[in-house]
């Protein structure tokens, strides 16, 4: 029939749904996902977030039934921040190092109920601090060895509440080599630090500052997250991170990163992390709630693309919907 022959037809391997499956070169599972939450101080509280709609705000005992409800659905890592009320805010974050604060307090009962659940935690000064920034700020500037000190009693008191992993998400300089000594010092070894190594200043964050009222206060992030124009400055940051003891490098945002997330892992023995942030999360919803696009496909080509490019653990706000999906197909 064919005159001409074609010895490789690619086709052959997509046509049967059997094969596709056998031969896939990533699936994300349910233990691949962290789920990050927004915690508030107090009893039986729930707000919707408006940019996010399906993700809450919520106090603790909210926060256990959810964590209960992901782990029977496999997914058994969670991030949290704190949505701290103006009142307590102020130009050091002290709150934030009080060891008795909500956070902590949720912390230790989350880990007194659920040992096998891994909490992380968020180190930065924003979710406590009056002027919205990540670190400590004198006369407009974001002062960076003065910040560190800070972090570094935010991550004791979060590490005795029983942390399994801390997050650095501030950006300054040395801040991860500086909190594994306090960490070691003090008898935490065992826990790890999970580097927001590549965290870009990122118009993505927009939903998240509404969650938290967290958003800078004059200015914004660019002195310390990173220029998204650039991907060598990542592979530094990534060694910098290694040298000074990181267990995890994430980068932050997920999408528009994959070449980030990529070189990343090409060159760095360490695991990747990857953060599908709350404006990639908004973007989704927003598009779905106008039937544009189909949620739950959207929801799997995404994770997969950032697992396929090399994240093995991916921080989202689907984590938990993604993984009751997965539940319903084996089911
Ligand atoms: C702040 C922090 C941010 C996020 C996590 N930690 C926002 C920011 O840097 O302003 C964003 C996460 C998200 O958008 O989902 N330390």
């Amino acid at each position: 029939m064919n005159d001409y022959s074609i010895p490789q037809r690619p086709r052959r391997n997509r046509k049967s749904a059997h094969i596709r499956e056998a031969i896939s070169e990533t699936s994300v599972r349910a233990s691949n996902l962290l789920y990050p939450m927004f915690l508030l101080d107090g009893q039986e509280k729930k707000e919707e977030i408006s940019s996010m709609p399906g993700i809450f705000r919520q106090t603790e005992d909210h926060v256990l039934r959810e964590v209960e409800a992901c782990m029977n659905l496999g997914v058994g890592m969670f991030a949290l921040f704190p949505a701290v009320d103006d009142s307590l805010k102020d130009e050091f974050a002290s709150y934030g190092s009080a060891r008795d604060n909500f956070y902590c307090r949720s912390i230790r009962a989350i880990k007194s109920r659920f040992p096998e659940a891994i909490i992380m935690t968020d180190v930065a000064m924003d979710p406590y601090s009056s002027d919205g920034h990540d670190g400590f700020v004198e006369n407009g500037k974001i002062l960076n060895d003065e910040t560190l000190p800070i972090l570094a009693k935010m991550s004791l008191a979060q590490a005795e509440a029983g942390a399994d992993i801390l997050g650095p998400s501030d950006m300054m300089d040395g801040r991860v080599g500086y909190l594994r000594d306090a960490l070691d010092e003090n008898g935490f070894t065992e826990v790890s630090i999970m580097s927001y190594t590549a965290k870009y200043a990122s118009a993505f964050y927009g939903p998240f500052r509404d969650a938290l009222s967290s958003a800078p206060k004059f200015g914004d992030k660019k002195t310390y997250q990173m220029d998204f124009r650039n991907v060598k400055e990542a592979l530094l940051e990534a060694r910098l991170d290694e040298d000074e003891g990181a267990d995890f490098l994430m980068v932050k945002p997920a999408l528009s990163y994959l070449d980030v997330i990529s070189a990343l892992s090409r060159n760095s023995n360490l695991p990747i992390a990857a953060y599908q942030v709350s404006g990639e999360y908004a973007m989704i919803k927003a598009a779905a709630a106008n039937g544009w696009l189909d949620e739950s496909r959207i929801v799997h080509e995404t994770l997969s693309s950032i697992h396929r490019a090399g994240a093995s653990i991916i921080l989202s706000y689907y984590a938990k919907q993604y993984a009751g999906y997965l539940a319903s197909i084996k089911a």
